[in-house]
């Protein structure tokens, strides 16, 4: 049998407040902030330079936009979801309404890879620009302590990527607003740094750079030309993961009818102009071959323009945007795996609450150790590689979950509508599915085995502890 959840005792239940529930902080001013925070971090300062070099050239601009647009689709379908349910879950509770609960399931554990997974990716990110810091000081840790042993010969663990992990993870069990308090500031740095970097590069930009606009293609597929900016798109969506963590804090909007849809669209509105604009002055600096192998390409841009004073910000500014991005994948993370744990399909451990905090403190603890093993073990590439085709089975899902509600419960408000449905959810599929079709197949294998791995748990644990599986039996 395939349980539905009814959307109105979703509805009831997100609506219940007091002891054992999450309380209602955060203002749209704040989603936003929050996914900005999510999104604006190693996308953009790493990959923006990676994908120049090896794919579009100056014309990584309009490989930006392509990501964008597919985001969009994405987002269009996030948006009416999280208003119509604005539930803790995100895209898990959406699939349990719509597709059942085997659905759900699968999600919910697929979104593991693009949350916990998400924060250690930038875990690591953030382990490179640490050391480049205490470089700049003068100061270096061995390489044991710096790097895994899975990634270079000589390495160890991944030791600063673990302790920012912890203390984050720390910070979320102890409250909510403190962590969108740390996370609101954190933003407000990285987009004054990325401001800066336009407003101060703008003028040195050298029209040479960007001639030819659209380097010719090599002939091989995905090196320049257009293929060059399809495959430098399926790069940079990395940069654009994240504005769905918006929908996971949907229980602790204050306003979530109508904070949902301006945090989650009002922040890739925000985050794809600056990504534009960064993208279009950092291949104007310098020639973009110079970007190959650089895993810091915007403080390499920069130095053209003489501000060397402002080198040491920009790295301290980097590390604190990526620091938001952890912060936000493993609020998220915590937040669908409360929200499964509510319903049964995971142990009680995962949905208590700190009677004085009220955060999901356990879940908390139990990523913190999670994302360490991965942000300390795993390399990066890896990471990402995992993150980005776990997030756009996530995204295909949600485009296919509006469809179906559209058909099967269609006179439900929806405070938010997605535009020309079903036009809009099947091109995010078929965006969504293409870039999938990019990445590695060693990511397919994993993807697989991941979910096989749910399957199993589903079929020994969730289906014989669904809270509505258990209500369904006792009333037939
Ligand atoms: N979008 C996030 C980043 O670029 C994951 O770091």
């Amino acid at each position: 049998m395939n349980l539905k959840k009814p959307i109105d005792v979703l509805v009831a239940e997100s609506a219940e407040s007091g002891e054992g529930t999450l309380k209602r902080t955060l203002s749209s001013t704040s989603l936003i902030a929050l996914g900005i925070g999510a999104i604006i971090g190693a996308g953009l300062f790493s990959l923006t330079g990676i994908a120049a070099a090896e794919h579009a050239g100056p014309a990584v601009t309009l490989s930006f936009i392509l990501a964008a647009v597919g985001c969009a689709f994405a987002g269009l379908c996030y948006a009416e979801f999280a208003s119509m349910i604005p539930v803790a879950g995100s895209a898990y509770t959406y699939s349990y309404a719509t597709m059942g609960e085997f659905m759900a399931w699968i999600i919910g554990w697929d979104l593991v890879l693009e949350y916990a997974l998400g924060a250690a990716t930038v875990g690591v990110s953030w382990s490179g620009y640490f050391n480049k810091l205490l470089h700049e000081f003068g100061l270096e840790m061995p390489l044991y302590l710096t790097k895994s042993f899975a990634e270079v010969d000589g390495g160890g663990i991944n030791l600063p990527a673990v302790i920012i992990v912890s203390l984050l993870s720390l910070l979320l069990m102890r409250g909510t607003k403190e962590s969108a308090t740390l996370n609101n500031f954190l933003v407000i740095v990285k987009v004054a740094v990325v401001l800066l970097f336009i407003a101060l590069g703008w003028k040195f930009i050298n029209p040479a750079n960007h001639t030819p606009y659209i380097p010719k293609n090599t002939g091989v597929y995905g090196e320049f030309g257009i293929s060059g900016i399809a495959a430098g798109a399926a790069l940079v969506f990395f940069a654009f993961i994240g504005f769905d963590a918006v929908s996971t804090a949907a229980q602790e909007a204050k306003n979530p009818q109508k904070g949902m849809p301006i945090g989650i669209l009002g922040s890739l509105v925000i985050c794809t102009i600056l990504y534009i604009l960064f993208a279009h002055v950092m291949t104007g600096l310098v020639p973009f071959s110079v970007f190959k192998g650089d895993a810091s390409p915007a403080a390499t841009a920069f130095k053209v323009t003489g501000y060397t004073w402002l080198q040491m910000g920009l790295i301290i500014a980097i590390l604190a945007g990526y620091t938001s991005v952890i912060l936000v994948m493993l609020m998220g993370q915590s937040r669908v795996f409360y929200t499964m744990s509510k319903d049964g399909l995971l142990p009680k451990f995962f949905g208590s609450i700190h009677a004085k905090f009220r955060t999901p403190y356990k879940t908390n603890l139990f990523f913190m150790v999670f994302v360490s093993v991965f942000a300390g073990f795993v390399p990066v590439t890896d990471l990402g590689h995992m993150v980005s085709i776990g997030t756009l089975f996530a995204f295909s899902l949600v485009c296919i979950g509006v469809m179906i509600l559209r058909k099967t419960d269609p006179d439900r408000e929806r405070p938010f509508k997605t535009p020309l449905v079903p036009l809009v959810p099947i091109l995010g599929v078929i965006v969504c599915v293409y870039l999938m079709y990019s990445l590695p197949w060693e990511a397919w294998v994993r993807l697989a085995i991941w979910m096989a791995l749910g399957v199993v748990i589903y079929y020994f644990y969730g289906k014989k502890n669904s809270v509505l599986g258990k209500k369904q039996s006792e009333n037939s």
